[in-house]
């Protein structure tokens, strides 16, 4: 059969840091209070001219370069992004002509911290039936563009930043120790909407909006959420928790990164965490981490790796592959 297969990944981050002892000089809060709840010590952020598709571009760039594949071979873009560049086009296409790649297919998932997820299982929908033959899949995020400055409560978790994956077919036996996307789950639960969402849009009153959030509620939701869909994507991969090398989760908050490991009895040295460096960077985090993880050299081919995701929605997914 046929697998899709990551054969390169790339992350880009934004020159600005901004550490939490420079958000205590013009937000009520602390360096202390920050990381104690939250694990995140600094956060990147994106120049003013630059837009999410220009992340998205140095980071697919790296990936293209890691998969010893160029531009012009490229047949699909997928844009995770919930801070595009404008309404319309989608910046999948602005991607497109930036990088030089010829006509294809090019779109935009929105599924918030969850879209990285979602635009995989998308991808292998086009790969696994061979209507792609190389796919970029980018999580691209100008998340401190949405933040409400004098909202302490939500201001200090995110940042900036992009990561990127190509996806090739390859083929494979049909079982787990397949190179590929081997199993996913996804959701959805349009209910929750009041736990996580932007004050503005197109349609209602024309704003970009700020992003608002009632966190202890989100808190209490991901570990449960996050926890079932990581067992159901083992479950559809074939794979048993204990088989797991890397568990890459989305870098929302380290507590709720121990809470899930702990939930699913993972030992804490296999979960890969950039949350301190990074902070939140919604579908970037994903493949920022990925990244991370290989150019330290933890994470190689061959191995199994967990990755999973929640956001705004809510939507919430994981996906288990073998790179
Ligand atoms: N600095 C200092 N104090 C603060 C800050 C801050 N930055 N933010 C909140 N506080 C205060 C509150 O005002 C409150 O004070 P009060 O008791 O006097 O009213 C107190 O801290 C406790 O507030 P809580 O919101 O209950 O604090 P909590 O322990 O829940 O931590 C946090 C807040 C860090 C946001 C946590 O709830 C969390 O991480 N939730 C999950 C959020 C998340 O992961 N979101 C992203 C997922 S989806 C996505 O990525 C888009």
């Amino acid at each position: 059969m046929i697998r899709s297969v990551v054969t390169g990944v790339g992350g880009y981050l934004p020159e600005e840091i901004l550490t939490n002892a420079d958000l205590a000089r013009f937000v009520d809060t602390s360096d202390e209070w920050i990381r104690e709840r939250t694990g995140i010590r600094q956060r990147h952020r994106a120049a003013p001219d630059q837009a999410a598709s220009d992340l998205a571009v140095e980071a697919a760039r790296k990936a293209l370069e890691a998969a010893g594949r160029s531009p012009a071979e490229v047949d699909l873009i997928i844009v995770a992004t919930t801070t595009p560049d404008l309404t319309f086009p989608a910046v999948a296409t602005i991607v497109q002509r930036k990088l030089g790649c010829p006509v294809g297919v090019a779109f935009d998932v929105q599924a918030v911290c969850s879209g990285f997820v979602y635009a995989l299982s998308t991808a292998d929908g086009f790969v696994a039936r061979g209507r792609s033959k190389c796919a970029l899949v980018i999580g691209a995020e100008t998340m401190t563009r949405l933040m409400d400055w004098s909202d302490r409560g939500t201001c200090v978790l995110f940042g900036d930043g992009a990561g990127a994956v190509v996806i090739e077919p390859g083929e494979g036996r049909g079982d787990a120790s397949d190179r590929g996307l081997l199993g996913f789950a996804l959701r959805a639960d349009g209910t929750k909407q009041d736990l996580l969402y932007v004050d503005g849009g197109v349609s209602t009153n024309g704003q970009i909006g700020h992003l608002r959030m009632q966190g202890n509620q989100v808190f209490k939701h991901a570990v449960i959420n996050i926890s079932e869909a990581v067992t159901a994507a083992a479950e559809d991969a074939g794979v048993g928790i204990p088989d797991v090398d890397w568990f890459i989760p989305h870098q929302a908050n380290q507590r709720i990164l121990n809470g899930v490991a702990s939930r699913l009895g993972l030992d804490e040295s296999k979960v890969i965490s950039t949350v301190a460096e990074h902070a939140n960077t919604s579908a970037a985090s994903i493949p920022l981490a990925l990244a991370q993880g290989i150019a330290d050299g933890r994470v190689r081919r061959g191995q199994l790796l967990l990755l999973e995701a929640m956001g705004g929605g809510l939507t919430w997914g994981a996906c288990a592959l073998r790179l």
